[in-house]
């Protein structure tokens, strides 16, 4: 069983795929942490998302997750990078290596042959209209820009860091995932959408719950 749980930035899709993670016992994939950890090797290394990034480039790049006791470790090249990849520096930029076929690509590869010897739960942007069609369900979540803002102000809840930029952020990675030509950002037309605007985590949970019990 595959679940997808796509939508806009900081919708809580990581929380949500984490809690039907646990409940079921599934395994849990996170793609945007994949976009982020190959922009932070991309970015140290000098290598601007205006240039073709070519295979050897590629080859060098080896990202892993983990994901045990509800705990979830990005590994770039054996180095733990799970804080550095939710810096300001890789959230401004990874839309626009999201955007590369070549980098796509490679993501897609590392998704689709995640072990599945058990079910899985995926979030991201294209999970149910690209990368894996056939998923058992797919959830699309959205929300008032504002208040994705506000959430994630808090949840990194550091006062030098201003809420207008957050909100210029979420907003400019919104735009560019969804007009880029590859994988845009969109509700798969299957998929359920849930806006998330004026509801808590546990609301989003129960409805999304419900969905899978109706089946
Ligand atoms: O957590 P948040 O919603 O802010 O973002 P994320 O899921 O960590 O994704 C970071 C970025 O990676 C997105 O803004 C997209 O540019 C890219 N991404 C993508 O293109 N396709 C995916 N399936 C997941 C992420």
């Amino acid at each position: 069983m595959i679940i997808a749980i796509d939508g806009e930035a900081s919708t809580g899709k990581s929380t949500q795929a984490k809690k039907i993670a646990e409940k079921f016992n599934y395994n849990y994939r996170d793609s945007g942490a994949y976009y982020r950890a190959i922009t932070l090797y991309l970015i140290q290394n000098n290598i601007s998302s205006n240039s073709n990034i070519n295979q050897n480039i590629l080859d060098k790049i080896d990202v892993k997750q983990k994901y045990e006791n509800k705990k979830l470790s990005i590994y770039l090249n054996d180095v733990d990078v799970s804080g550095k990849i939710r810096g300001y520096k890789v959230s401004t930029n990874v839309s626009n290596y999201a955007k590369k076929p070549e980098i796509r690509n490679l993501v897609y590869k590392q998704l689709r042959n995640s072990d599945r010897s058990n079910s899985l739960v995926i979030d991201g942007r294209d999970i149910g209209t690209v990368v894996f069609p056939d998923a058992t369900f797919k959830f699309f979540l959205c929300a008032d820009s504002k208040v994705r803002a506000e959430r994630r102000h808090k949840e990194i809840n550091d006062k030098a860091v201003k809420l207008e930029l957050i909100e210029k952020e979420i907003k400019y990675r919104d735009n560019t995932d969804s007009t880029r030509k590859v994988a845009p950002l969109k509700k798969a037309d299957d998929a359920y959408e849930i806006d998330v605007t004026l509801l808590t985590i546990d609301q989003v949970f129960k409805k999304i719950l419900d969905k899978i019990d109706s089946k």
